[in-house]
């Protein structure tokens, strides 16, 4: 057991090691090669094989989103996601939001996701609020759906419940997150479309 687990390890530093030097190779950001090689990086990489049908999530991720709620005025934002991996099968995640028209920074929040091999899903997130949130739920491999419902949502005063769902279509990575409120039913507080950059 030690002796695979210490064989994964060798395979996972040469793997990441190999990622780097691609990446101090190729300088040009948005270059189509880099990427693909990343792509092709996380699709047989044996680490993130452990992550197994999530994996698709891996890199980042850059485009716009809408707010709103019952309780408050509608507003618009560009937000930045980063998903990656250190071998060990979760995926750390970060998120930073900005307002649309002036760059200010807004909302921003972090975490792990930790898919398991029935088709569960384990999520938690810390806002830059305080607020902190479990959430659980269910990954489908082929329709590329994550769908998650909050178990806790703790160091808040108003939010009692929220749900995020995630979809992959046509490279494109979309949510929809909705929340409750101490006054207010379940309904939708953001949705947002975001491009691998
Ligand atoms: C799951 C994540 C989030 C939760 C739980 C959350 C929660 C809340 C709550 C409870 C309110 C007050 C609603 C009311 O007064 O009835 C609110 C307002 C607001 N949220 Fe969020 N929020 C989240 C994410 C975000 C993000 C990502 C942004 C920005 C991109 C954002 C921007 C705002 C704005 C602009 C308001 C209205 C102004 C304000 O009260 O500060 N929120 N949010």
């Amino acid at each position: 057991m030690v002796g695979i687990e210490k064989g994964n390890a060798l395979v996972l530093e040469r793997t990441t090691t190999q990622a780097r030097n691609q990446e101090e190779e190729e300088p040009a950001a948005g270059d189509r090669r880099w990427k693909v090689s990343l792509l092709q990086h996380h699709r047989t990489c044996p680490c993130t094989q452990q992550l197994g049908p999530i994996s698709y999530l891996l890199g980042t991720w850059k485009g716009q989103g809408e707010g709103g709620f019952p309780t408050i005025n509608s507003f618009s934002y560009v937000e930045q996601l980063n998903f990656s991996h250190s071998g060990k099968p979760f995926i750390a995640y970060t998120q930073k939001t900005w307002k649309l028209n002036s760059g200010e920074p807004m909302h921003a929040e972090s975490g792990f996701w930790r898919p398991k091999p029935d088709g569960s899903i384990e999520v938690v997130i810390s806002q830059s609020t305080g607020l902190v949130e479990v959430q659980k739920g269910t990954y489908d491999a082929e329709e590329k759906v994550i769908k998650l419902q909050s178990e806790l949502v703790g160091n808040a005063s108003k939010v009692k419940e929220i749900t995020r769902v995630f979809k992959l279509v046509d490279e494109e990575l979309s949510y929809e997150v909705q929340m409750a409120t101490n006054l207010t039913s379940l309904q939708p507080h953001l949705k947002a479309s975001l491009k691998r950059i």
